[in-house]
């Protein structure tokens, strides 16, 4: 991808999706509602900041997460997955792992590398691991990284309609936060839509926040049932595509047992007064940038997770909701056979303190423990 500067200093991809977002504000008739601008700036597939060939995840990248805190996230979801593949396929010719968000590849080789010693040979022989990745570019990097014998098992699809399963295991690590937010704001008087728009800035124009009534019918009928009483500005952010994602997985398999893991909140944590401006954010080589709007396709945009609303379209689309548990809680129980061994062992050697490091990290209240919650989604089972 083209990074060459021009006259304006910004990159020609930059000038590009920039160019973008002004002709769909334009056509939009000057409002572009947030989740639109969300989806160009992460995901138009040239120009999109997780479309893009850099490096987003990990300490020489803009965030960390679980998953790149090292090889202990997938050895502890492998022992969690362990027993219920094993009880899959005792009534199948196989299981199959399917994984969201992959980006490079790591989980699928710590979760696999940890299961192709927990499990026993035939059942291993009969796992199927599949990323489900909709862009050709990623698609492309993970056969070239993988297929290569790294992880030969990997298989790559772009769309659940690929997939017609008996028995699945689902996995996705911090996917909910990155799929597009509609943001709503108490103006005092009624709940109106954050869209954005353009205004003049020297020579050139810069992208702002703009308020609008809310048009969409399905946005409306979840703003009634919010507070009235909340102070003026008040800033929450909702996602409608929620829908989309589990009506399409439903359909997949058979049975499904499914972990979805997130940063996010509870219904009403979201509406505590330290929230008062939301909990979208706009991240940079581990920072937080200020103006979400400021560089679309260079910066990571999130927001924090509606458990309760999650849980509810999950199960408006088929699926049973089995539990919303904190990682600290979910992480110590999955790991309990792991802690139990190292136990026995003694002292732990330098591969196991380095694991149980990253252990810390990934369940402690303080770091990862407290905020991420992991979401347990079951069909036929
Ligand atoms: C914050 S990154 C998480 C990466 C990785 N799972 C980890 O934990 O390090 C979010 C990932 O979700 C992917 N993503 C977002 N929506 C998706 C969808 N509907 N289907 C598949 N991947 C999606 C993005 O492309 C990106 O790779």
């Amino acid at each position: 991808m083209s990074e060459q500067a021009t006259d304006n200093g910004q990159s020609a991809d930059e000038n590009s999706i920039m160019g973008l977002i002004h002709e769909k504000i334009h056509e939009s008739d000057s409002a572009l509602p947030f989740d639109e601008f969300m989806e160009l700036a992460l995901y138009h597939p040239n120009y999109g900041y997780y479309t893009s060939a850099r490096k987003r995840v990990g300490s020489d990248g803009d965030f960390i997460t679980s998953v790149s805190v090292g090889q202990c996230f997938g050895m502890i979801l492998a022992h969690h997955f362990a027993p219920i593949i094993e009880s899959m396929a005792s009534n199948s010719d196989e299981v199959v792992i399917v994984e969201l968000g992959a980006e490079e590849g790591d989980l699928a080789k710590d979760m696999m590398g940890t299961l192709a010693k927990l499990l026993n040979g035939s059942i291993f022989k009969r796992l199927r691991y599949i990323v489900v990745e909709p862009f050709a570019a990623k698609r492309a990097m993970l056969h070239s990284k993988f297929i290569s014998g790294e992880l030969d098992e990997l298989e790559v699809i772009s769309n659940f309609s690929e997939l017609s399963v008996n028995n699945c295991i689902l996995i996705a690590n911090e996917v909910l936060d990155a799929i597009p937010v509609k943001r709503v704001r108490w103006n005092g008087n009624e709940w109106v839509e954050i869209c954005v728009s353009a205004v003049k800035c020297g020579e050139g124009q810069r992208l702002v926040e703009i308020e609008r009534n809310i048009a969409s019918s399905a946005l409306k009928k979840i703003v009634k049932d919010y507070p009235t009483t909340l102070t003026e500005g008040f800033t929450i952010e909702v996602n409608l595509r929620f829908n989309d994602f589990f009506a399409d997985i439903f359909p997949a398999a058979e049975i499904l047992y499914g972990c979805l893991i997130d940063y996010g909140l509870e219904a009403d944590e979201i509406f505590d007064p330290g929230r008062k401006n939301g909990t979208l954010r706009a991240y940079s080589k581990h920072g937080i940038i200020d103006d979400p709007l400021s560089s679309p396709g260079r910066i990571d945009l999130t927001s924090h997770v509606n458990f309760d609303h999650a849980s509810s379209v999950a199960k408006d689309c088929g699926f049973e909701v089995s539990s919303i548990t904190d990682q600290y809680h979910f992480l110590v129980k999955s790991a309990e056979p792991w802690l139990l061994e190292i136990e026995k062992a003694g002292d732990p050697d330098a591969k196991n303190a380095k694991l149980l490091r990253q252990f810390k990290m990934l369940f402690h209240p303080s770091v990862m423990g407290k905020n991420f919650k992991v979401m347990e989604i079951k069909k036929g089972i």
